[in-house]
């Protein structure tokens, strides 16, 4: 963690503006407060990325919830594209004051940004969308170095190549759930039934036409979460001898199907005020 923080300290030293990423179905659980604590008055860009994959309405209101909080914010879905190309018309708009300072001294300065974020939120997939480039996947594991190359965006703009990856902030049992149903933790480490389970009984209080639509099951909401992956094992024929349900099974096909957007858009956080059934907020 030191040495993933003072990498993350090096590079922002070299830049006028970071380009934060979350998950927009979990702003919360996929953002690591210490962030604040490396930039300090750092300028910043929010960007709720897999947008696509997340509930619209919700989107907006975290952008509201953002900008309440005095944070530039928007979406963008950086595997499809959509709100990338506005990017670096925020970064100019965030930038403004500094960008007419150089202009009245007849100076016209490239400006710099890096992209931070934790593992599988879309940041390699960002630096490619916003460059036209495709660079190598960077290691997932926190602190893990390559040499460093600055490459140019049409605009103005010089985007560091080597994504800051923070680690994930597990400071209660939900956010390490949100992030396994997300895939942001790596399944091998977890109890998949379980995971499963908590994500459907979530998904049919909140989003119960989509367990209804997807998997042909009537009234999610009056089942538990294990009956709920038994009825979708049954749906999908997870069956082993005996008529027992595979539940293993069952529940990596969820997981999977979750992570991929089949289910709908579902955002599983909310910003303060915008619900009352105990799911999470800030
Ligand atoms: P990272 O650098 O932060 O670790 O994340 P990366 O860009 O590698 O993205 C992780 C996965 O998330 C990739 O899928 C990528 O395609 C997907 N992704 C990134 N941004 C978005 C987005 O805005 N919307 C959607 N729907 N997906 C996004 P993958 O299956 O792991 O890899 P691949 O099969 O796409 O190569």
């Amino acid at each position: 963690m030191a040495k993933t923080r003072r990498l993350i300290e090096q590079n922002a030293s070299m830049v006028d503006i970071v380009l934060e990423l979350c998950d927009a179905r979990i702003p919360i659980s996929s953002r690591n407060p210490i962030l604040s604590e490396i930039l300090g008055s750092k300028p910043r860009l929010l960007i709720f990325n897999k947008s696509d994959m997340a509930d619209p309405e919700v989107n907006e209101d975290w952008i509201g919830a953002a900008k309440g909080d005095g944070l530039s914010a928007l979406c963008c879905d950086a595997m499809g594209g959509s709100g990338v190309d506005r990017i670096p018309a925020m970064i100019r708009s965030i930038l403004k004051e500094r960008i007419e300072r150089d202009a009245q001294k007849g100076m016209t300065r490239i400006i710099r940004a890096m992209v931070v974020g934790i593992p599988n939120v879309g940041k390699s997939s960002l630096i490619n969308r916003l460059t036209g480039k495709k660079i190598a996947k960077v290691e997932d594991r926190p602190g893990v170095t390559r040499a460093k190359q600055w490459i140019h965006v049409p605009g103005g703009l010089d985007l560091l190549d080597t994504p800051g990856i923070l680690w994930p902030k597990f400071d209660d049992e939900q956010t390490g759930l949100h992030l396994a149903f997300t895939g942001a933790i790596k399944d091998d480490v977890l109890d998949v039934e379980e995971v499963a389970c908590e994500l459907l009984s979530i998904l049919a209080r909140r989003y119960p036409e989509c367990i209804t639509e997807r998997y042909d099951v009537p009234d999610p909401q009056i089942l538990s979460g294990y009956d709920l992956l038994e009825a979708v094992g049954r749906r999908r024929g997870c069956v082993i001898s005996g008529g027992e349900i595979n539940t293993e099974r069952a529940a990596a096909i969820i997981l999977d199907e979750y992570r991929a957007g089949k289910l709908g858009r579902i955002t599983l956080e909310y910003p303060k005020g915008n619900e009352d059934d105990g799911l999470r907020t800030i």
